[in-house]
């Protein structure tokens, strides 16, 4: 009875569709749509586009249901979760390491995401569809991520938009928001592919996307795959069990796993059936790297029947989709707030958005005014990057699996799991998987950092 008032008190999604949908819309970001077809662009296509769909479903799986059980389990942040199942245990510290997660993350995350609003305000002003050749949107690109006040003015107006939905709380702002903009991020995606498949030259596009060639997979593909699969889908740093927290005990957490990583998956593959056909009808590269959504992209836009209209939709969508992951991130650090320091939510989302924001900054000007501060030949935003994406999230995945599988155990999860006798048709293999298979992999890639 205290725990359930508890959980109303601090807020619950309405419906398993509104809490499937909000995960989601966290997993879906700039992870899927910026980076996973550069990715695949540069590690050799088809094959590799296998290597993540199994990475996905042998780690990323089972972690993300690790991630659900303990948030459900606990109703708590992170830091709480792991207070409440083992207190004043060395455990405590990967909740710890997920809050400064989320706060470095979402510091060049708003920076990008600034970056996409951008690009949707030029959509309409015309000033990005009218390129000639790829390397003159690339320069043109160039040139906007180093202007000190146009980058700073749309990080603000990211953040604030990400601030705006989180102080609304769990209903009201993120559940809400997220019913509206995920379907519709569907709906666009899908009507930019059929314009993509129909361009002359497509098919080449096609090939290079779907025909694989295990020719160019090697151990640092398969590294490479795993540590997408992790940035995807928001997990290892205690994301996912946040928004776990915010789930009744009725709802079947098993399958609730499988909708967000089927959901995931199936935007970054129609992502990529949106970006390759079109990038080889154009006669572009598809190995262009971090600036193939940005600067490749517009140009194929300019050479379009409804090249306009395409690009605003496009950039509209990348926006949106940075935004619901956005104020995932920045739920994480919040929630820590207000049930570790009782601070109100307005109070916890008003001074922890403001610091992000502040160490942000430095971030967003590594590619104009700081851009010739380097440490190891990195910029801040490579640093920060860096810290948090390659280190923090998987060790802090690979210490929720070893705690779920061999501390907290499978036992006390699997209760929490099958309650009110939901039925766990993959027990046996996800024990299997969060004990074993998960743990080494993810210890795999953490290692690959290294050499
Ligand atoms: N999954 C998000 C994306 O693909 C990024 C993210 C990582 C969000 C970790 C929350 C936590 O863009």
């Amino acid at each position: 009875m205290e725990k359930s008032s508890h959980k109303h008190s601090r807020g619950l999604w309405n419906t398993r569709l509104g809490f499937v949908l909000a995960a989601s819309g966290s997993a879906v970001g700039l992870g899927n749509i910026w980076k996973f077809p550069y990715i695949v662009g540069q590690n050799g296509g088809g094959a590799f586009v296998l290597v993540y769909i199994l990475c996905t479903i042998a780690v990323g799986l089972p972690i993300m249901l690790a991630e659900f059980t303990i948030g459900r389990k606990t109703s708590l942040n992170p830091v709480g979760a792991f207070q409440s199942l083992k207190p004043d245990t060395h455990w405590v510290k990967i909740g710890y390491m997920g809050v400064v997660a989320g706060f470095f993350i979402l510091s060049f995350y708003g920076v990008v995401g600034g970056w996409t609003l951008a690009y949707v305000v030029k959509s309409f002003t015309h000033t990005i569809i009218s390129f000639s050749s790829s390397k003159e949107a690339g320069h043109f690109f160039g040139s906007f991520i180093s202007n000190t006040w146009e980058v700073l003015f749309y990080h603000a107006l990211f953040m604030g938009i990400c601030v705006g939905i989180v102080l609304r709380g769990i209903q009201g702002g993120i559940e809400k928001a997220c019913k509206v903009l995920m379907p519709t991020l569907v709906i666009i995606l899908i009507i930019l592919m059929f314009r993509s498949l129909t361009l002359p030259g497509a098919m080449e596009g096609v090939e290079f996307y779907l025909k694989p060639d295990f020719s160019k997979i090697g151990p640092k593909t398969i590294l490479i795959a795993l540590g997408q699969a992790f940035f995807s889908l928001s997990l290892g740093m205690g994301c996912m069990l946040t928004y776990g927290s915010y789930l009744s005990e009725r709802e079947n957490l098993a399958s609730a796993t499988v909708y967000v990583v089927v959901f995931d998956t199936m935007i970054a593959l129609l992502v990529g059936m949106v970006i390759f056909p079109a990038v080889f009808a154009m006669g572009l590269q598809p190995t262009e790297g971090p600036s193939l959504v940005f600067s490749v992209l517009p140009t194929v836009f300019s050479d379009m029947p409804f090249g306009n209209l395409v690009s605003i939709i496009f950039f509209a969508l990348l926006a949106i989709a940075a935004i619901t992951s956005g104020i995932s991130l920045l739920e994480v650090v919040v929630a820590y707030f207000i049930d570790q320091r009782k601070w109100s939510r307005k109070k916890a989302v008003l001074i922890t958005s403001a610091t992000i924001f502040t160490f942000g900054i430095p971030s967003g000007f590594s590619f104009g005014v700081l851009s010739e501060v380097k440490l190891f030949d990195m910029n801040f935003f490579d640093h920060v990057d860096n810290i948090a994406s390659n280190y923090l999230l998987p060790l802090g995945g690979m210490l929720t699996a070893i705690f779920v599988g061999w501390v907290w155990g499978t036992k006390s999860a699997e209760e929490e799991i099958e309650k009110y006798e939901k039925k766990f048709h993959w027990r046996y293999t996800w024990g299997l998987l969060i004990r074993y298979i998960t743990p080494v992999a993810v210890f795999l890639v953490f290692c690959a950092k290294f050499f």
